[in-house]
């Protein structure tokens, strides 16, 4: 008796899960995806349990058809009071492509989801309207069949490693409005037939392996907002249909190979068409694109004067120039620029005299470095400009001593950079004032007598150039760690090429573990180099050729295991080479030459693979790459 009820039951239960049980496509669907996934860091596939697959975390089904309709799985979960970042590990099931009803798929983020995209997901999956699989490890190519998603409106496979060729028949995709193949690593030339998503909005394929050239009906796009193709190989001209792009307001096809004539469509906010081959003038006709907010032309071969009609340019806040061969004067019309936060001028043959432009009352930077501007003095106006912070005016035929004014700007100085100049007289006391400062530059200049103690009370410095001066005195308080510079702060240090003295040995570098770049060459170091030399756990370059220190090199400069360059050369270091260089698998460039080393280099790796001349001229050094040594 107990035992037929205990049937009833059973038979009640099953029957019961089996109205409420998903298509049986579905299921098998699900559960192997769900079986290809070895771990979900959000645990929302463990509970996927029972046959009603409607009801699990991340499913929809249809009302009418129970079937399902669509899978919402990204990673980054921003439900919950907490956002979230989510992994999954595994591979992406072909298996999903049994789901035949599904319209929306996002697999988005989830890091670390592996396989490739299923080879006949677009035979099966007619419904699929969005397609989201950006952000994991996807490989192999974007399968042809993909061009058979007539309703697809949204691709977004980008941040994986994708490969191949682009189907032509991408070009198929009728309904498509949004298309991101970025970062991947597609080649080969993009199809023409790109040009029928006649729908298309935003199309992005920046950091791919593109090569040829952007199809010559691009103009055909006319819905299209953002076109980015940047960071490829294209090449050729830029085609004359894209100033058909009416409603085009994004344009990036920076670091390309493009050529020939600038070209624009009218309704730009946003311009990137630095590192290609650009060449011509810019026409005046570029002052018409009112809704120009952020515009770089930079490393082109573009020349000319700048046309005054820039100054009609009344909503752009960042216009970068810089790299190319711009020439004549700055046109006053500049003064207009009312929005401008950023100028970058640097690199061309801008001639003087240069226009007041004090008007600029929103800009933070300027840079008009290695221009043929011979200004002579630091322009006055500069320094009253309200919100300038950054000041580039290197290479600008400044002669006299480093001005005062600059210690009373309206906006604190964060960079300051007046290399190659011809100033003269002491770095001032007061640049300890200017205790914003996070890049200061100096070098190439004739600048004498000591840095002034002052200098450490710029906590937030981090680069620090004074390289190619008469500058005097003891490093030491670079370095000191009582009133010194906070342990987190220089990043970059070149001293280089001056009359620095004193002992090394009593100059605590490891008290600047963040240090990458130390330059301390041509200078009138003397001493051993101190054990601290191993705190220098950031460090990538470090040169104190050319000096006069000597002894024994430390073993603790194994510790120094980031070093990528290591300059010795010119000194007195005597002893064998410590077995520990071994260690530093990191270095590519390594001169020890003209010392007083002796013994066998250390045999092996990275040591072995540097030319014979970083060895030369030793007191008596062997071994690979030198001869062998004698038994
Ligand atoms: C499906 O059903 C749910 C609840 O029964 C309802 O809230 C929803 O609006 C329905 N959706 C459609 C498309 O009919
Ligand atoms: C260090 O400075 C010297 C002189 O200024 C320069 O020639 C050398 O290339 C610099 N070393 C590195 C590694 O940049
Ligand atoms: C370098 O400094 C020393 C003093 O430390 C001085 O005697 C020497 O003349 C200076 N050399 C040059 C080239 O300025």
């Amino acid at each position: 008796m107990d035992r037929l009820l205990l049937q009833w039951v059973a038979l009640m239960i099953s029957i019961t899960t089996l109205c409420q049980a998903c298509h049986p496509a579905d299921f098998k669907g699900l559960t192997s995806f769900k079986s290809a996934i070895s771990q979900d860091t959000s645990g929302r596939l463990a509970k996927w349990v029972g046959r009603n697959c409607c009801g699990w975390d991340g499913i929809s089904c249809h009302n009418a058809t129970g079937r399902v309709k669509e899978i919402n799985l990204p990673g980054f979960i921003s439900t919950g009071d907490i956002p979230f970042q989510s992994e999954m590990m595994g591979y992406l099931s072909s298996s999903i492509t049994l789901l035949d009803a599904v319209e929306i798929i996002d697999l988005g983020g989830l890091i670390g989801l592996g396989g490739t995209i299923p080879k006949f997901i677009g035979l099966r999956l007619r419904n699929l309207r969005k397609l989201y699989l950006y952000g994991n490890k996807l490989r192999g190519p974007l399968p042809d069949s993909i061009g058979k998603l007539m309703k697809l409106e949204e691709l977004a496979v980008h941040d994986n490693r994708l490969s191949g060729s682009l189907p032509a028949s991408l070009g198929s995709l009728m309904s498509l409005h949004s298309l991101h193949l970025d970062g991947n690593r597609f080649l080969g030339s993009i199809p023409d037939s790109i040009t029928n998503l006649k729908k298309l909005v935003r199309m992005d394929l920046h950091s791919n392996s593109f090569v040829g050239r952007i199809p010559e009906r691009i103009g055909e796009l006319q819905m299209l907002n953002e076109l980015d193709l940047s960071n490829n190989f294209l090449s050729g001209k830029v085609p004359i249909s894209l100033t058909k792009l009416t409603a085009l307001s994004v344009l990036y096809l920076d670091n390309n190979n493009l050529e020939g004539p600038l070209l624009f469509p009218p309704a730009l906010a946003f311009l990137r068409l630095n590192g290609n081959r650009l060449s011509g003038t810019i026409p005046p006709s570029f002052g018409e694109l009112v809704s120009l907010k952020r515009a770089s032309l930079s490393n082109n071969k573009l020349e000319g004067t700048l046309p005054s009609s820039l100054g009609r340019l009344s909503a752009l806040s960042e216009l970068y120039l810089d790299h190319n061969r711009f020439s004549g004067e700055l046109p006053e019309s500049f003064g207009q620029l009312s929005q401008l936060i950023l100028l970058d001028l640097s690199h061309n043959f801008i001639k003087g005299p240069l226009p007041e432009l004090s008007s600029l009352q929103n800009i933070q930077t300027i840079d008009l470095s290695f221009n043929r501007l011979s200004l002579t003095a630091i322009p006055q106006w500069l320094a009253k400009l309200a919100s300038l912070s950054k000041m580039g005016l290197a290479g600008c035929g400044i002669h006299g001593e480093i001005p005062e004014f600059l210690r009373r700007t309206p906006s604190p100085i964060q960079e300051l950079d007046l290399s190659l100049n011809y100033l003269t007289g002491k770095i001032p006391e007061w640049i300890g004032s200017l205790t914003a400062l996070y890049s200061l530059k100096l070098s190439q200049n004739s600048l004498v007598y000591e840095i002034p103690d002052s200098i450490t009370k710029l906590q937030d410095l981090r680069v620090l150039d004074l390289h190619s001066n008469k500058l005097t005195g003891n490093i030491r308080q670079i370095f000191k760690i009582e009133h010194g510079f906070p342990d987190d702060s220089l990043t970059y240090i070149d001293l280089s090429d001056n009359n620095f003295s004193g002992e090394f040995d009593q100059v605590d570098v490891g008290q600047q573990p963040a240090i990458q770049f130390l330059n301390l060459s041509h200078n009138n170091l003397k001493g051993r180099l101190p054990i601290s030399i191993g705190g220098l756990k950031s460090i990538r370059s470090l040169d104190l050729s050319s000096n006069n220190l000597g002894f024994d090199l430390p073993e603790a400069m194994v510790n120094a295991n980031q070093l990528e360059t290591l300059k010795l050369q010119r000194n007195h270091f005597t002893g064998k080479i410590p077995k520990g260089f071994l260690k530093l698998r990191k270095l590519k460039e390594l001169d020890l030459s003209n010392n007083l080393l002796v013994g066998e280099i250390p045999a092996g790796k990275p040591l072995s693979d540097f030319p014979r001349s970083a060895y030369m001229g030793n007191r008596g050094l062997c071994g690979k790459p030198l001869n062998p040594c004698k038994l």
